[in-house]
């Protein structure tokens, strides 16, 4: 080698040896940048609105009351009822990107409960999000909003929880406070917003107007479309059919054990309900049983609470859709596990146990106390059987006909050890 050449070298190292100072301060700054950016949303905390001053009332008659259990039990209990206190009580919900939601205690205590609620501050927060008591956004996607909810089943809901049933007999018991993460405070800033207080009365189709009563009971009140459509978080709730892929499924969501679920297409194509009748659809929406004849695993759970006619009206609206082509991705089967090597599990898994309370038996109802509340295997199978003879209205399915008689010994047994 040359020295001409020797020195180019050396000096082509020490400019690489600059380039590589320079990078890593760059790197060094960004990081700093982004703590700082990091620390300040934290600091910031989440964005305040003003909240709209509105007169909502709800006189509690009896029908109201009966009938705003059947809704509590369809759109609230799924994240604010606990199996272990039959009531209201609140849980922590499954940890996702935005944080660890916790759904509060909504029961009459007037401290940690809503005991101390008007009707037109509840009405503030189910319609537009705004907690009322803090201004704060309740993050859609934590908590779903109701914009266009008929004032009467508002109402109905409102003087459910006031009333004197136990799911809202004054409990102390208080989960953590929901956390946010880093991105939740990131998405209060930019992306969310509260949804408007309508100011003109709304009123649902009468339930004899099948096609119109079922497009209010899917787009306003179950909101189907929040989950059966293109993409999770899309959902326009002011009008739903506004959502893209508007009930044609392929959403993917997470179940509880992080297995990525599509939900299905339910327009009139044969790539989605083309054919079906309205018992397959109530097999589905009221006992959680689909074609398969297996549970519909969570998110989509079954609404005990729906009538025959509500499941006429649903079918009837979901039979007026274009058919959209659109195949959806069938949800992964569940591993098998055979009935020689652990035979509870076997039924447990065969069963799809695990998809609502998971590998562990926590999921999104807690088992591991079970074995105490049921001192007998005989409690347990009936709960098993029908769990609506212990609390109505229940999420949890009945498997009253699925489970042979002579299988629950061994899933008992199972559900016991899950508890040690
Ligand atoms: C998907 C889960 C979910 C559903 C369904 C749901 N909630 Fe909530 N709810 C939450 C979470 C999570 C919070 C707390 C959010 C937060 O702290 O940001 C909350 C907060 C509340 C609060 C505020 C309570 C307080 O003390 O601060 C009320 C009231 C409430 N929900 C009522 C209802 C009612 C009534 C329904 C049904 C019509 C319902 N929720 C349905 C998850 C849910
Ligand atoms: C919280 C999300 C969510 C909501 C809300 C929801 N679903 Fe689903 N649904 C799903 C998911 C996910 C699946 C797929 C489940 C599986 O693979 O087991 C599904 C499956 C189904 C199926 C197919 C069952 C089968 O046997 O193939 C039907 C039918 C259905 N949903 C109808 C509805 C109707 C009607 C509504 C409104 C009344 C609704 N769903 C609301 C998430 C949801
Ligand atoms: C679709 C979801 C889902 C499926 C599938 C499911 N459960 Fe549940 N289970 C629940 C929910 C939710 C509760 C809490 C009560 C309620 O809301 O209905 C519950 C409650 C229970 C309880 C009572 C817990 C207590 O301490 O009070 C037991 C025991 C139980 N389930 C066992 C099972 C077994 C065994 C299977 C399978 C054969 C099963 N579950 C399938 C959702 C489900």
């Amino acid at each position: 080698m040359t020295g001409a050449s020797r020195s180019t070298a050396s000096r082509r190292g020490r400019g690489r040896r600059w380039l590589i100072k320079l990078g890593l301060g760059g790197v060094l700054l960004v990081g700093v940048l982004l703590a700082l950016g990091a620390g300040a949303l934290t600091l910031l905390g989440m964005p305040t609105y003003e909240v709209p001053k509105v007169a909502f009332e709800a006189e509690p008659t009896p029908q109201r009351v009966e009938r705003g259990k059947r809704l509590v039990s369809m759109l609230c209990r799924r994240c604010h009822y606990d199996g272990a206190t039959r009531a209201l009580t609140g849980r922590v919900l499954p940890e996702t990107r935005l944080g660890r939601p916790s759904a509060p205690n909504l029961t009459r205590e007037p401290q940690v409960g809503i005991g101390g609620w008007s009707a037109s501050e509840l009405a503030v927060l189910l319609r537009t999000g705004i907690h009322p008591k803090t201004g704060v956004l309740v993050p859609p996607s934590f908590m779903p909003r109701w914009p266009r909810l008929a004032d009467e089943d508002l109402a109905a809901i409102v003087a459910f929880l006031g009333s004197e049933d136990a799911w809202v007999a004054p409990h102390a018991e208080e989960p953590p406070p929901t956390q946010y993460s880093l991105v939740a405070r990131y998405r209060a800033l930019w992306s969310w917003s509260p949804l408007p207080y309508p100011r003109a009365p709304i009123e649902a189709p009468a339930e004899v107007e099948l096609e119109a009563h079922g497009a209010y009971l899917v787009d306003h009140v179950l909101q189907c479309a929040a989950c059966h459509s293109a993409r999770w978080g899309d959902f326009d709730a002011l009008d739903p059919p506004r959502t893209p892929g508007y009930l044609a499924g392929g959403a993917a969501t997470g179940d509880v054990n992080g297995v990525v679920l599509r939900a299905a297409n339910l327009t009139p194509d044969a790539t989605g309900l083309a054919g079906w009748t309205s018992e397959q659809l109530r097999r589905v929406l009221v006992d959680g049983f689909g074609r398969d004849g297996k549970v519909v695993r969570w998110p989509m759970t079954r609404h005990a609470g729906l009538e025959r006619i509500e499941v006429e009206a649903i079918h009837a609206y979901l039979q007026t859709l274009d058919p959209v082509v659109n195949v959806v991705e069938e949800s992964p089967p569940y591993r098998i596990v055979g009935r020689k090597a652990d035979a509870g599990r076997h039924f447990y898994v065969l069963y799809g146990c695990q998809y609502c309370h998971g590998d562990k038996g926590v999921g999104v109802a807690d088992l591991r106390g079970a074995a105490k509340r049921f001192a007998t295997d005989e409690e347990l199978t009936t709960f098993l059987r029908d769990p609506s003879k212990h609390d109505p209205l229940p999420i949890m399915p009945a498997y009253a006909g699925v489970i042979g008689e002579d299988e629950y010994a061994e899933l008992c047994e199972y559900v016991r050890r899950l508890g040690g």
